[in-house]
């Protein structure tokens, strides 16, 4: 059987798991799809589809929603995942449920518990660099494994239901309390003008096109920005700022550990 994996991976965690993902299952085939930088490619080539992205403030990142809020799924399969670092929140609930309104049908859905890279976190020192513990990675396996037998019995003419999950209502709450007292957001983005080489990496590698670079160094636009910190995170020279972040708490690529526990 033939996939792609739609991903929206900021740090590379998501994309690490989804070549992980790849490697294990037996019966289907993987190619890859950047919803941020590469070209849509056409979907009637592949029997499964993959929604790949990380949590952001326990929700799936706002350009993954977007761009499932408007695909046209054609009564394909689908598998949705996400990496996390704290909390997944409702992120898996949401991409299923999206999935189902862009007429879908989700057979598997998973959680990856991994290193934070939220940077304010990692400066108070929460890195979860132990995750995915053994059990995690237990049962990864087992959903690569249940993926794997689905699309099996399936392409063996054999029916499966669909994938169920619940919403958290707790989560929710406390989502809607966090934006209320301003804590989803960098706050507003400054540059160190002496340290910036205006290079022009931040203004690439934003998903929302809410940096561009004027005079040699960027300009955000404060009202396109959705707070992902991708600028700040992969910045050469971490020279851009935020009212809660100067200096510190910076990732860029996949923590060592998850490297290692994801060969
Ligand atoms: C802006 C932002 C918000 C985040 N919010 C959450 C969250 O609500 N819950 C959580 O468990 N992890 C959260 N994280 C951590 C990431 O989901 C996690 O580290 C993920 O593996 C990053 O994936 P990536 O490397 O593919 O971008 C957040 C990270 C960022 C940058």
């Amino acid at each position: 059987m033939k996939g792609i994996i739609c991903y929206f991976s900021l740090t590379g965690n998501t994309k690490l798991a989804c070549e992980y993902i790849d490697k294990k299952i037996s019966n289907v085939t993987f190619e890859y799809y950047d919803i941020t930088t590469d070209e849509e490619p056409n979907f009637s080539a592949y029997d499964l589809i993959g929604f790949a992205t990380y949590t952001d403030f326990f929700e799936p990142g706002q350009l993954m929603k977007t761009y499932m809020q408007n695909f046209n799924g054609d009564g394909k399969l689908a598998f949705v995942f996400n990496t996390y670092g704290q909390m997944s929140g409702n992120t898996l609930f949401t991409m299923a449920q999206t999935a189902k309104s862009s007429n879908l049908k989700v057979i598997e859905a998973y959680s990856l518990h991994v290193p934070e890279n939220y940077p304010p976190l990692i400066k108070n020192g929460t890195t979860n660099e132990e995750y995915p513990r053994n059990n995690d990675l237990e049962s990864f396996n087992e959903f690569i494994t249940n993926l794997n037998s689905k699309v099996t019995q399936l392409s063996n003419g054999g029916t499966i239901t669909e994938k169920n999950i619940k919403k958290s209502i707790f989560i929710s709450v406390t989502k809607k309390l966090l934006s209320i007292i301003n804590m989803d957001k960098m706050g507003v983005k400054n540059v160190h003008k002496d340290q910036c080489t205006g290079c022009g990496i931040c203004a690439s590698v934003c998903p929302y096109d809410a940096i561009s670079m004027v005079d040699g160094y960027p300009k955000f636009d404060e009202s396109k920005c959705e707070s992902c910190f991708a600028c700040y995170n992969m910045c050469p020279t971490k020279s851009i700022y935020t009212p809660k972040l100067d200096g510190v708490g910076h990732y860029n690529k996949p923590h060592k550990n998850l490297i290692e526990k994801l060969k």
